[in-house]
């Protein structure tokens, strides 16, 4: 991870809400990402896709796993539709802690969520798993003794390969019981140009938290001991396009932009 986060300096976070078209960034979020605009100008249905994964995920979870409690590993500014309120649809009683590594997200996060039950937002690194599953607020809404579902979207192409992004995922599975699950995605180039991704990847360079590109079966790896679940009726057990899981016609949900992040939700026997 480079330099710290000033105002003046893009986020990760910040230039996600743009490509969604929240309100929640800064000029200089708005800048850099107008500039991975130009360059790919699918990111923005990428980036739906992504969101559109996590929350037909967390609805699969709760509706058909019975998954009540979460764990939003890098959940992202509030913005557009989030996990308390897919929850919320489908039970009264379910239970949300929001982590992010980005002060502005963690601030706007409990002015938005105050006073709403069964939510919490923590300031905390995905890289230190311990100080995340270890916290009083995680502990206050967290029973470590039922299944949890342990979301982790669109954040670990921010993790580099020296951070051990496998062992880490591997520790907050170890964390909650049988039953569990993880859904997650991840960004990858392999279906993109070297030329764009090196474009890409130079912009982000700037924020916090540069990224890292893996290839399917790097990605894969998270998943390992875990049992993925088909991504729709019919569909085969493993890995696919974050906007296609889930998707009531997945040909169709078949853009460029969905191409960007794999995704899967998967069991822990
Ligand atoms: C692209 S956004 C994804 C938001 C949300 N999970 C989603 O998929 O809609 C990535 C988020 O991960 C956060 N992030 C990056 N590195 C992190 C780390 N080491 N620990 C916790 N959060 C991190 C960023 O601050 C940002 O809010």
């Amino acid at each position: 991870m480079s330099d710290p986060a000033t105002p003046d300096r893009p986020t990760a976070a910040g230039m996600y809400d743009y490509y969604l078209g929240g309100t929640a960034n800064t000029p200089a979020d708005r800048a850099a990402a107008e500039q991975v605009v130009q360059i790919m100008p699918e990111i923005g249905d990428a980036a739906w896709a992504n969101r559109g994964f996590l929350q037909r995920a967390v609805r699969w979870l709760a509706a058909e796993a019975g998954v009540r409690q979460f764990l939003d590993l890098g959940a992202g500014l509030p913005t557009q539709r989030n996990t308390h309120e897919v929850v919320a649809d489908v039970v009264r009683d379910g239970r949300v802690v929001y982590v992010d590594i980005d002060p502005a997200v963690v601030a706007r996060g409990n002015r938005l969520l105050a006073g709403t039950r069964g939510t919490t937002v923590i300031e905390g690194d995905v890289r230190k798993p311990d100080q995340i599953l270890d916290h009083p607020q995680t502990r206050q809404l967290i029973d470590f003794t039922a299944p949890v579902g342990v979301l982790i979207v669109a954040v670990l192409h921010f993790v580099p390969d020296a951070d051990d992004p496998w062992g880490l995922v591997a520790r907050f599975l170890d964390a909650v019981p049988s039953g569990s699950h993880l859904a997650l995605t991840h960004g990858s180039a392999d279906h993109w140009s070297e030329r764009i991704r090196d474009a890409v990847f130079t912009i982000y360079a700037d924020t916090p938290t540069p990224p890292t590109d893996r290839s399917k079966t790097e990605i894969e790896w998270f998943f390992a001991g875990l049992e993925i679940v088909s991504p729709y009726p019919g569909g085969p057990a493993g890995l696919t396009f974050a906007g296609v899981w889930g998707a009531e016609d997945p040909a169709a949900a078949d853009s460029d932009g969905n191409r960007l992040f794999y995704a899967a939700v998967a069991r822990k026997p």
